[in-house]
């Protein structure tokens, strides 16, 4: 099977990479990236079976002759920080909306399979409290100028399936951790800070609540859409990992041997979202589709000891994603 990855060298994306080259003997990857800040071609480096593409998903001449080769497409490129999207949205709206379409259009001229990589953001927020979680069909009420972009994004999926009957399949997930997630997202941050000695830094109060999967999780769920999924379906991935940003900090804490009260509040973010849930039902009653990482405290450690172990692989961004957070009082 070739597998076209676009933003393979990402975070999910490389995970996803690691995995489909470990699992299926008779896959070949090529990985279209444009190798933006937040690519890092030393996460897939000496892996069999895979071709590194440097390019952008939202240059046609580039995608189409890709897609051409693919009997499969995993969309994962993407600029995928709220932070950033709140400083400058206009790669957000490139890169995820004018990308998307433009891999649409080269899945339409081929007829290939695609699967559509998304986030639960595009159903804005939850309330603190309540007991309602996300569930396909939901409303989509994104918030940031990342989450609309994803949104819209989703829209032009579901447009190709109905009007072009492509065979695309979509997955929103929740917060992923893992390794070779980028410094600038809340938990390597916060790890390689206290690895440096920097206290943790809590937006506004810390109450807010992500919904936390391990990214091997995510992806055997991609997968499992993949192969099993009906096309034109949307599915939910989560895990039922909810917790709020003042607990997470308290275990990374823990973990160090700090006090779990040694952290600081600083300016929030604008729109900030309170709280992400997701109801697995679908993904679990039709794929059969069950989370291997189910202690969060388990895959917190795993991963510090991965942050530990792999300064090489973030040192260099390090002192640069710290000066743009203190531009920012954050
Ligand atoms: P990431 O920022 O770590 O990686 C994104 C990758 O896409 C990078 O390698 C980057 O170089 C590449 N890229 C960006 N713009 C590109 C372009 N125009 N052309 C080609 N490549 C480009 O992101 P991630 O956290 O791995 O997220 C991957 C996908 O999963 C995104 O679509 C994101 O919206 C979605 N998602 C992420 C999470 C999460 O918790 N991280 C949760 C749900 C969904
Ligand atoms: O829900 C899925 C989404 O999860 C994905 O679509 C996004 O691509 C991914 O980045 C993530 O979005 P968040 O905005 O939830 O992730 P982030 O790591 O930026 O922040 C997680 C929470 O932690 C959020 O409430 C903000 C807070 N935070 C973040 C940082 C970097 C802090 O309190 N302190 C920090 O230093």
């Amino acid at each position: 099977m070739k597998v076209l990855v676009t933003g393979g060298a990402g975070f999910i994306g490389a995970n996803f990479v690691h995995t489909t080259v470990q699992t299926m003997p008779d896959a070949e990857v090529t990985v279209l990236d444009k190798l933006t800040y937040a690519g890092n071609k030393n996460s897939i480096a000496g892996l069999e079976r895979v071709k590194l593409v440097q390019g952008d998903v939202a240059d046609y001449d580039t995608v189409e002759p890709l897609v051409g080769e693919a009997d499969v497409v995993v969309h994962f490129a993407a600029e995928s920080h709220n932070d950033n999207s709140l400083k400058g949205p206009w790669p957000f709206i490139k890169s995820n909306i004018v990308g998307t379409f433009t891999l649409l259009e080269a899945v339409r001229k081929h007829g290939t399979r695609l699967h559509h990589i998304s986030t639960d953001e595009v159903y804005g927020d939850l309330k603190i409290g309540e007991k309602r979680k996300f569930k396909p069909g939901d409303p989509y009420i994104p918030s940031s100028p990342y989450s609309a972009s994803k949104a819209s994004s989703d829209h032009l999926v579901r447009a190709w399936v109905r009007s072009f009957g492509i065979a695309a399949t979509i997955s929103n997930c929740s917060n992923n951790y893992g390794p070779y997630q980028h410094i600038e997202k809340f938990i390597p941050r916060t790890v390689t800070n206290l690895m440096d000695g920097i206290r943790p830094r809590i937006y506004g109060t810390g109450e807010q609540i992500r919904d936390w999967i391990h990214v091997l999780d995510h992806n055997t769920a991609v997968w499992d859409i993949i192969n099993r999924g009906r096309i034109g379906e949307t599915y939910l991935i989560g895990a039922n990992g909810e917790l709020s940003n003042l607990q997470v900090t308290k275990m990374i804490l823990e973990e160090f041997g700090l006090d779990p009260n040694d952290f600081e509040h600083v300016n929030d973010r604008p729109g900030h979202d309170q709280r992400y849930a997701i109801d697995n039902t679908k993904l679990v009653e039709e794929l059969g589709w069950h989370p291997h990482y189910t202690d969060f405290r388990d895959g917190l450690r795993q991963t510090i000891k991965w942050y530990r172990d792999n300064e090489a692989w973030w040192r260099a961004q390090k002192e640069e994603v710290e000066a743009r957070y203190r531009a920012n009082g954050q």
